[in-house]
């Protein structure tokens, strides 16, 4: 494999994408690149790139539904394509998932947790198994992230060195809490004794989108089992592949069968039917916010099965005024333009303060026409096409409303080469604050840029959306930091950094971006319910108002007999 080498040669550099070092790193890529002949402003010369893409250096071996630990077809016999985005062309056909599967699997599911070993086994021994099915997924990171790539179209540098290792760290971070997780013993003022346990919360169906496929399951899976639950996932059907290759190292790492269940199949029909489900005890979905509505009605007409939701964002990259213009292009860009621009956190709003606006504008131009797009499989390329035809088109019509109402645009508008759906980074400045660009989510390479005169304004502007999900701050100020930061209405606030995803942090959204945290410690409590368990302490050592013949209250008085059921 020829493009094996190269991806080598520029493995430790663009490793680097979501570290500490992040930016710097993709400022040396873009001075390395800009003089080649790939980046987007070289339009022709990349336009010819993508005429020939290379082959993926992966081989799809699964397809089938993962069920009760086998691989089987659907009951319906049906299947559905998966397509390169590069190309247009079909990867493989896989089996679809409906209604009845959904059902089949949850009950494996059911049966698992009420009968089977995982949620009763000591709890060292789901820390042993969750770590070496990370084990697994390390050692085949450069499959699973093939897989991600060729599905969804993101660059499969960026897949392996910045993703897949965040994935396996997922896992074995909520393997180190699989022992640890516990309740309390709580004083009463009755002097009853009374302590809590953590449990299980039963079955939890997981609904993923595709723009981080593996991401996604770890942050629905890991915490779902290290907690004692089973899943049924239900994967994106543009992206199926990679989860049903983890399901399979799943198996092999010792997860019992029924524990994880995947099911591929389109939302309306299999995702619907999981969050209708009577016998799913918690639905976990990542998505646009308006079919997160559709699931808390579902939870709703159901059985109420407790629900959290990572939805859309608007989110604000605010430029300050005294800020290092080359910095914050930078960081803005990395923002924005980060995986296509398919981040539910994008920061797609760039509000930059009107003493730096024209030099910004100016550079956040040149950055962008320097971005490198092209195929994914190819190392250095920052950006590959966006996942199918519906964003794509979704992606342009978004430029031309852009254009309509008035927006500048600086670079960028179209399509790239004639077929795949790639898209030219696209950059508007002058945008104001009706224009649809600056409120609806885009999910795309196009960057709406706008000025601001006052931390007032911004802050007021920035929490005029319906969503609430991310922010970025790019100040040397710390007292205006501290103002925006807890100003803006945001589950995160990221300063002088961008998309930093420690497992360790929470993350999720105010207002319409969602309902509850993931990751971290948080994260536990979606998968657990809390059972108070409580009896009578007769003549307790150290109960200063127990006596031998009754109780008193907490100011002392004696309580009358007849209202003592358990002495
Ligand atoms: P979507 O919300 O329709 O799809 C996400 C997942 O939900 C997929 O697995 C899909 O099969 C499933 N789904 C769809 N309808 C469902 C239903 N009625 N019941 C249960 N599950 C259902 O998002 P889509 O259509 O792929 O993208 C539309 C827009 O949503 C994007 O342009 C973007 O703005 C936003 N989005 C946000 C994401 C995020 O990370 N927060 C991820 C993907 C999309
Ligand atoms: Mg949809």
């Amino acid at each position: 494999m020829a493009s094996r080498k190269a991806l080598a040669i520029s493995a430790p550099l663009l490793g680097r994408i979501l570290s500490r070092n992040q930016q710097a790193a993709t400022a040396v890529a873009s001075r390395k690149l800009s003089t080649g002949a790939r980046n987007y402003g070289a339009a022709a010369a990349a336009e010819k790139e993508l005429e020939n893409p290379l082959k993926p250096p992966v081989e799809i071996k699964y397809t089938k539904l993962l069920i009760n630990g086998e691989f089987v077809d659907s009951k319906s016999g049906k299947t559905f394509a998966t397509h390169d985005p590069r190309t247009e062309e079909v990867i493989a056909h896989l089996s679809e998932g409906d209604a009845v599967d959904i059902d089949i699997a949850v009950k494996a599911a059911r049966k698992a947790f009420d009968e089977g070993p995982w949620p009763r086994m000591p709890a060292y021994e789901r820390v042993n198994i969750l770590n070496r099915f990370a084990d697994l997924l390390e050692k085949h990171s450069e499959e699973l992230a093939a897989l991600d790539a060729w599905d969804s179209g993101k660059p499969y540098e960026q897949a392996l060195y910045g993703e897949m290792p965040g994935v396996v760290r997922n896992f074995k971070y909520f393997a180190g809490w699989a022992d640890k997780i516990h309740g309390r013993t709580i004083p009463t003022d009755s002097g009853h004794f009374a302590y809590t346990l953590h449990e299980p919360v039963g079955v939890c169906g997981q609904i993923i989108p595709w723009n981080f496929p593996m991401v996604m399951f770890a942050w629905k899976v890991a915490p779902a089992l290290a907690c004692g639950n089973t899943v049924v996932l239900k994967t994106a059907e543009q992206t199926p592949l990679s989860a049903l290759r983890a399901g399979a190292l799943a198996l092999e790492a010792g997860i019992p069968p029924g524990v994880l269940n995947i099911v591929s199949g389109y939302g309306e029909t299999a995702g619907a039917a999981l969050t209708h489900h009577m016998d799913v005890d918690k639905v976990a979905f990542t998505g646009s916010t308006e079919v997160g509505k559709k699931i808390l009605q579902a939870a709703g007409k159901s059985n109420l099965k407790k629900v959290t939701l990572e939805l859309g964002g608007k989110s604000p990259f605010i430029v300050c005024e005294g800020a290092d213009v080359d910095k914050a292009v930078e960081l803005s860009h990395f923002a924005l333009f980060f995986n296509q621009g398919e981040c539910c956190c994008a920061g797609s709003r760039t509000f930059v303060h009107e003493k730096v606006y024209d030099e910004f504008v100016e550079k956040a131009k040149e950055r962008a026409v320097k971005r490198v797009v092209g195929d994914p499989f190819k190392s250095g390329v920052e950006q590959g096409p966006q996942v199918d035809k519906e964003q794509f088109n979704k992606i342009l019509g978004y430029i031309k409303s852009g254009q309509e109402q008035g927006a500048r645009l600086l670079t960028g508008g179209s399509r790239l080469g004639s077929k795949g759906y790639y898209i030219q980074p696209t950059v508007f400045a002058d945008v104001q604050d009706h224009h649809q660009i600056f409120n609806e989510e885009i999910f795309g390479p196009v960057q709406s840029v706008t000025k601001f005169s006052g931390i007032d304004e911004v802050i007021k502007r920035a929490n005029r959306t319906q969503f609430g999900l991310a922010a970025g701050i790019f100040s040397n100020d710390v007292n205006e930091i501290n103002t925006i930061s807890r100003g803006l209405r945001a589950g995160t606030v990221w300063v002088n950094t961008y998309n930093i995803y420690d497992t360790s942090l929470p993350f999720g959204g105010y207002k319409q971006s969602g309902l509850g945290r993931e990751k971290g410690i948080y994260a536990l409590e979606n998968y657990t319910e809390v059972k108070t368990v409580v009896m009578p302490m007769i003549n307790p050592a150290w109960h200063p108002l127990s006596s031998s013949r009754g109780r008193r209250d907490r100011v002392g008085k004696s309580i009358p007999r007849h209202f003592i059921h358990d002495d």
